[in-house]
Order: structure tokens, then C-alpha cells, then sequence
């Protein structure tokens, strides 16, 4: 392992570095986290907030690399279909080790077309995804409404996705911090991070802004959309994360589940409609270059309840309970980053995974453990995710961004 020797305290009252001590709590860090400790490492998460506070509560839970699959990132959805064949087994292991029960919503999506247009972007879709190699059926309207009867009568057309799965994420947040706990780690809140300690070219800890220092074996950084602000790493650390806002609503039915039984997909534009097993809906989400901003406004709202309503007219029925704004972390090839930092030694970034957080995190523990040399057999597949591939000098590259 090349980073992560324990090191040893400078004084006699100050608490033992932990091997690893990362930094951010969303489902990227918590999945990194766990591996981590399950493998015997030492591990201390901090984060400004509580646990999956700040995006990974937003998410809708799609475990969706057909719906999410896009033909400009190929890399980035053989990625996907990888970590959704691990999520069966990834739930099953989270759930032994945090007595949280973890649900598969594993009915598929339908991919829905409203009117003409719709209809013809469905046909695209299908092109597309058959392409890959991703499997998706036509289905006549009446078909769909046999499967999701409260669909509107005026749909056009329908695709069934039959490999897709959906989760509620803030469970799998939950679970994570408890399995975490079990195995060893510490989580600690309320921690935010001023900046990366770094003597002679390793980091050796972070600086918190109440200006105490936590020193760790390695450091990993995991802030989601602010991975791309740098947590005062050297600049040519630095990875190219930018924050694309999602607006979204959970809506709950007084009448508890039922009204729609998977996950609805609109033919353009990736909205959504995805069905919690309580009777909550996640309508969702708008994708929005509006820097950090995560302010709900009036349109969103306007926007989603239309759209979803002339999908699913009884959505009109519903009850708002919550309306929510989100930053996806986006890269520019669309992968993750999860790996050594470029420049310095025991940093290692977990970041990146912009729609497809919740897909990856079966996948994004087990890439980062390998990465560090910790475990040795998290990956089956060969997908560049090593953050040094935005290392450049060409004028107009990351760095020059
Ligand atoms: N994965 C869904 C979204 O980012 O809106």
C-alpha cells in the first residue's frame, strides 16, 4: 500500500492519526469509507454537514446505466452497467453489516413519449441504446398502461427498460455510516475542512476552519460538486469538477404506494418520476449550469409538476413534501475520479460522479480501496478512472478551464 502507514502522534494527549481520514460524507466518500474500514484501515470521515446532507440526499436513487447511458460516454456507461450488476450484491452486503434493509426497486423503468416529438426522441433512444448493446423493448401505449395505469390515455409511445434498478438513497446513506461505524471508522460532523496539510510534497492531514488539525496516513477527498474547488490543494493537484444543479420535488401520496409501480422516464430532457416504497415520489430534475446556486425556484416547480402531471395526471393529487435543489459534480469526460491525486502523495480524490452517484457506489468504495493498494479485487472491468488523466498543459485543457 503506498500511502497509508500509520503515523505517529506528535504528543502524548493528541488522539492516534487514523490511516485515512476523508473528507466529505456524501455516498462517495461513505462507500470509499466503508471499503476502506472493512479492509482493516483506520478511518475518520469528516464533513461540514450531516451525512449525504448536501447532495446525496437530493438524489432520486436511480440505479439507471440504460436510461442514464449516453452514446458520447461510452467508458462512463460500461462503468454503469458494471455497477449495476454489483448493486444486488452491494445492498445485500450493506444491509448485513448496518441492519438497515436496503430494497431494490427492480421492476425496470418505462421511457415515456407525451406527443410527436417525444415519440420521435424515444426512437433515438432505442437507436441508441440498442447500439450499445442495452437492452430496451417498444411497447404500444396500451401496453404501458396495462403495466402503469395511471399513465395519462394521451401518451405516445413507451420503451420498457428492464435492467434498471432504483434505491432510496438516504437509506443507503444510513446504512453506510452505521456499517461503517461496525466496522471501526469514526464520522464526525460539524468538521468542516479549511484546507490540505502538505510537507514535503505528502499529505500528512487536513486543517479544519477551527484552525485544529487532523493528521491522517492519507487524505481523500470526497466534497462532491466542490471536489473541483480544491479543499486548498495544490493548484496542480486540482481536478476539473463543476457544480449542474438539479431541482427536484418528493411528493407523497396519503394513500401510501401504488399509484405508480417503477421508475417513468421522459423521452427528452432525462426527467423523471421514481416511485418510493412509502408512497413518496422523487419528481425530478432540472439540469442547470447556475454555479453553486441552490436556490428552488417558482419555474422548476412550474416545470416539473407540468410535465409530471401531463405523464401522470393524478400526481395533481399528491402532496408537496419537499422541494429541493441539488449540484451534480460533473466531469468533462463524464467518469469519475477516484484515484491518486496528481501531484501529491497521499491524496487521493473520490469525486466526479455526477447523475450517477448512487449507480456507482457500489462500485466507487471498492476502486478507490484498490487504488490505494489497500484491496486488491474490486474491479472487474477496465475503465480509466484515474484522476492524473486531466493532467495536461495543452492550452484550453482542464487546467486551463
Ligand atoms: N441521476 C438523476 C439526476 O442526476 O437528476
Amino acid at each position: 500500500m503506498r500511502t497509508c502507514e500509520t503515523t505517529v502522534p506528535n504528543a502524548i494527549t493528541a488522539p492516534p492519526a487514523p490511516d485515512v481520514v476523508v473528507v466529505g460524507a456524501g455516498l462517495a466518500g461513505l462507500s470509499a469509507a466503508w471499503s476502506l474500514a472493512r479492509a482493516g484501515a483506520s478511518v475518520l470521515v469528516l464533513d461540514r454537514d450531516a451525512p449525504g446532507a448536501a447532495t446525496s440526499r437530493v438524489a432520486a436513487g436511480m440505479i439507471a446505466p440504460v436510461t442514464e447511458a449516453e452514446p458520447d460516454h461510452p467508458r462512463a456507461s460500461a462503468l454503469g452497467v458494471a455497477a449495476r450488476d454489483a448493486w444486488p450484491g452491494f445492498a445485500a452486503g450493506l444491509a448485513a453489516a448496518s441492519g438497515v434493509e436496503l430494497p431494490l426497486l427492480d421492476a425496470g423503468s418505462l421511457a415515456i413519449a407525451r406527443d410527436r416529438d417525444e415519440a420521435e426522441a424515444l426512437d433515438r433512444f432505442r437507436a441508441v441504446r440498442e447500439r450499445m448493446g442495452l437492452r430496451v423493448e417498444r411497447l404500444l401505449p396500451s401496453a404501458a398502461r396495462r403495466l402503469e395505469p395511471a399513465l395519462a390515455p394521451t401518451l405516445r409511445g413507451a420503451l420498457a427498460v428492464p435492467d434498471d434498478l432504483a434505491v432510496d438513497p438516504r437509506r443507503v446513506v444510513v446504512a453506510l455510516v452505521r456499517a461503517i461505524t461496525a466496522a471501526g471508522g469514526e464520522l464526525r460532523d460539524g468538521a468542516a475542512v479549511r484546507d490540505v496539510v502538505v510537507a514535503d510534497g505528502r499529505a500528512t492531514g487536513v486543517r479544519l476552519e477551527d484552525g485544529s488539525t487532523v493528521r491522517a496516513g492519507a487524505v481523500v477527498i470526497a466534497t462532491g460538486p466542490w471536489a473541483g474547488e480544491g479543499v486548498g490543494v495544490p493548484d496542480a493537484d486540482r481536478i476539473p469538477v463543476r457544480p449542474v444543479k438539479g431541482q427536484l420535488l418528493v411528493l407523497r401520496d396519503p394513500d401510501g404506494p401504488g399509484l405508480v409501480t417503477r421508475v417513468l422516464r421522459f423521452a427528452l430532457g432525462g426527467g423523471y418520476l421514481v416511485p418510493r416504497p412509502d408512497g413518496r415520489y422523487v419528481l425530478g430534475g432540472t439540469v442547470e449550469e447556475q454555479g453553486f446556486d441552490r436556490s428552488v425556484t417558482a419555474l422548476a416547480v412550474h416545470d416539473l409538476l407540468r410535465d409530471g402531471a401531463e405523464l401522470v395526471p393524478g400526481l395533481l393529487e399528491l402532496r408537496i413534501e419537499e422541494s429541493i435543489a441539488g449540484l451534480r459534480p460533473a466531469t468533462p469526460d463524464g467518469l469519475p475520479a477516484i484515484g491518486a491525486s496528481p501531484e501529491t502523495d497521499g491524496l487521493w480524490w473520490c469525486a466526479g460522479h455526477y447523475r450517477n452517484g448512487v449507480l456507482w457506489a457500489s462500485v466507487t468504495g471498492g476502486l478507490l480501496a484498490d487504488a490505494m493498494g489497500v484491496t486488491t479485487d474490486a474491479a472487474p472491468f477496465a475503465v480509466d478512472v484515474d484522476p492524473r488523466r486531466f493532467v495536461t498543459t495543452t492550452p484550453g485543457g482542464p487546467r486551463d478551464r
